[in-house]
């Protein structure tokens, strides 16, 4: 009898883990993307230079979400949209060369990336990257959290009722 009941009660704790698992999964929900791909943060090819935002639109983008740049001898500035425009690379909001530059989208809105590089961004090293306004569907922090706990409760008081 009592054998039984432990046996039932660990086949249960066994699903209750894999569930947890799964809630686990759904909690991890800020997305890391290396831009442009496998290539990375390099100079276009002549026949695409619109590799970089054609990239960014096949994204979507929501506030939390870090982008990635991996690039050799080069760099990767935040601008302001004019400098943008004129490849401007006088006055960067950010600037990094290490080679592998974390940017971490902060707010949502537009940002303005250009390459650093002498001549690199005219051949279109650059990129516009839109970050969606928060809304009750986006995968931000904060969001999964509770329901995922409500449901943790919910499994616990399911396996509860089984066992007693
Ligand atoms: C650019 O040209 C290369 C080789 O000439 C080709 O493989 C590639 O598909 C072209 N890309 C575009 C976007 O047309
Ligand atoms: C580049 O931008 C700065 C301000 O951000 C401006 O002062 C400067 O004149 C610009 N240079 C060119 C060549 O447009
Ligand atoms: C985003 O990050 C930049 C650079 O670290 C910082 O200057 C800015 O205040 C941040 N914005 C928000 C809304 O946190």
């Amino acid at each position: 009898m009592a054998s039984s009941f432990s046996l039932n009660s660990s086949t249960l704790l066994v699903l209750l883990l894999a569930l947890l698992c799964c809630l686990q999964c759904s909690i991890v929900d800020s997305y890391d993307l290396l831009v442009g791909g496998p290539k990375g943060w390099v100079v276009p090819p002549s026949n695409d230079t619109d590799l970089y935002n054609n990239w960014a639109s096949n994204n979507r983008f929501h506030v939390g979400d870090s982008i990635h740049f991996k690039y050799k001898k080069d760099s990767v500035m935040e601008v302001g949209k004019e400098n943008y425009n004129d490849c401007n690379a006088t006055q960067p909001t950010f600037f990094s060369n290490n080679g592998n530059t974390e940017f971490k989208l902060n707010h949502s809105g537009t940002f303005y990336f250009i390459s650093g590089a002498s001549g690199h961004c005219e051949k279109g090293q650059k990129m516009i990257v839109r970050v969606m306004i928060q809304d009750l569907h986006s995968k931000s922090n904060g969001y999964h959290v509770p329901i995922g706990v409500f449901e943790i409760v919910f499994v616990f008081a399911f396996v509860a009722s089984y066992v007693i």
